[in-house]
């Protein structure tokens, strides 16, 4: 068959083509800066916007069938704001419905995902529940395949535990309870395939999960143990964790907002798994600590805390460093390695909006004069704060430029 991977250069999309090519299939991905190079020899790549139906209609051209794996990221906040998620998710599935209809793409398979609603809490779930609509009111023979969250090589399932949680004690909200039942991308993508290339799946929404429920404490503690080190999970009261992304949402540039608080209040688990609709049952799937202890990327993608990176640590230890060169040694280096230390100093620590207002609050609450040990505690607090900040700033600018995720 020749078969159209709209967002085939994703994380899905990837392995979905590999095997797509394994069985003989001709397999085309489009997306908007497609890189061949991440992509199975044979694919071909075109360039296309899902939200620009004029970018869409020629790779649909002589297709036999369409795999609509374009995302946003429900775990960040999208560039654009959360909107975004109508005019990809929504906007695009209608688009390539459409185009799909005009070009005699009878065959249609969905990437939807578990909890989609159209009245759901989420910007996400609520564009993705949406657009399952577009796709079942359709002329089309449709297929709609709802996943819990994915994990494997590329995927960001792991980093983004990592990246919110420190090893041997972390905070998490709610102490973690939410459930997820997690899959690996292998077994979606052979399950995909037999989506696209058998009939018998025409008409029919699959939910499908890993071999086994996880809380994101029990996630947060498998990746910890399999790096060989243990975990306590605190709870973090939900209250502090609604206030802390409702207001990082409304800071420009702040990478997650209410939607990641939202999606935290419900599980991601299946009511019945529909792996069994391809013959498959949940002891024959790879579980997440059997990919952890085995898996390749584990061990390319052992992604540190940003609290523990050695940029964090290295920016740290700069600015507590530089900041006692000067009375040291005086030497105009050490004067010219203390300015960015020194603005830091003025503008985030000693200013009237700065941190060391919270140094004030703590001695008048102990009831005693300044002290200067506790504003060099809120310095150096300070210090790692930002180093913490430029840290983020810098792995964003990164992912925004290069290739992304792991
Ligand atoms: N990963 C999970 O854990 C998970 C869980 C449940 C459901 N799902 C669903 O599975 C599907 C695939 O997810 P994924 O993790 O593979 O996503 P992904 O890695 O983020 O890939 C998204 C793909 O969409 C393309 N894309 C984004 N915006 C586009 C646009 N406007 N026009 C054309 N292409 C666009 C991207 O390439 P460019 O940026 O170059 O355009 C990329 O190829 C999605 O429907 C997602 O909702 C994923």
């Amino acid at each position: 068959m020749r078969i159209l991977l709209l967002g085939g250069t994703g994380f899905v999309g990837r392995r979905l083509a590999a095997q797509l090519v394994d069985r003989g299939h001709d397999v085309t991905a489009l997306a908007r800066s497609p890189d061949a190079t991440a992509l199975t020899d044979g694919v071909r790549t075109v360039a296309g916007d899902v939200t620009d139906p004029d970018s869409l209609a020629p790779a649909f051209d002589g297709q036999d069938a369409v795999v609509n794996l374009v995302a946003l990221s429900p775990l960040f906040e999208p560039d654009g704001g959360s909107e975004m998620h109508e005019r990809v998710h929504l906007g695009g599935t209608e688009n390539a419905v459409a185009a799909a209809e005009c070009h005699g793409v009878d065959r249609f398979v969905q990437l939807s995902a578990l909890g989609t609603d159209p009245d759901g809490a989420t910007h996400y779930i609520r564009a993705k529940g949406n657009a399952e609509a577009v796709v079942r009111d359709s002329a089309l023979d449709w297929t709609i395949v709802r996943p819990s969250v994915v994990f494997g090589d590329g995927g960001e399932f792991v980093s983004f535990t990592r990246l919110l949680t420190t090893p041997y004690v972390t905070g998490l909200p709610g102490g973690g309870k939410t459930r997820f039942q997690p899959i690996w991308v292998e077994d979606l993508a052979g399950m995909l395939t037999d989506c696209v290339a058998d009939a018998s799946h025409v008409g029919e929404t699959y939910e499908l999960g890993g071999p086994e429920v996880l809380t994101l404490a029990d996630v947060a503690r498998t990746i910890y143990r399999a790096d060989g080190k243990p975990l306590r999970v605190l709870p973090v009261p939900m209250t502090l964790a609604k206030i802390g992304l409702t207001v990082g949402g409304s800071v420009p540039g702040f990478p997650m907002g209410p939607d990641q608080y939202r999606s935290l209040k419900f599980d991601n688990t299946v009511t019945a798994n529909d792996v069994t609709a391809f013959g498959r049952t949940e002891a024959d799937l790879r579980s997440f600590e059997e990919y952890l202890d085995e898996g390749s990327e584990h061990h390319s993608d052992r992604r540190r805390s940003l609290l523990t990176r050695p940029a964090t640590l290295a920016l740290f230890a700069y600015f507590a460093l530089s900041a006692s060169l000067p009375s040291l040694t005086g030497s105009p280096l050490a004067i010219a390695l203390y300015v960015p230390t020194y603005l830091l100093t003025m503008f985030v620590y000693d200013a009237p909006w700065g941190l060391e207002n919270v140094v004030y609050g703590a001695e008048s609450l102990l009831g005693i004069g300044h002290s200067s040990a506790l504003y060099y505690v809120g310095l150096l607090m300070t210090y790692f704060a930002c180093a913490v900040v430029l840290t983020w700033l810098g792995r964003s600018v990164r992912s925004a430029v290069g290739p992304r995720r792991g």
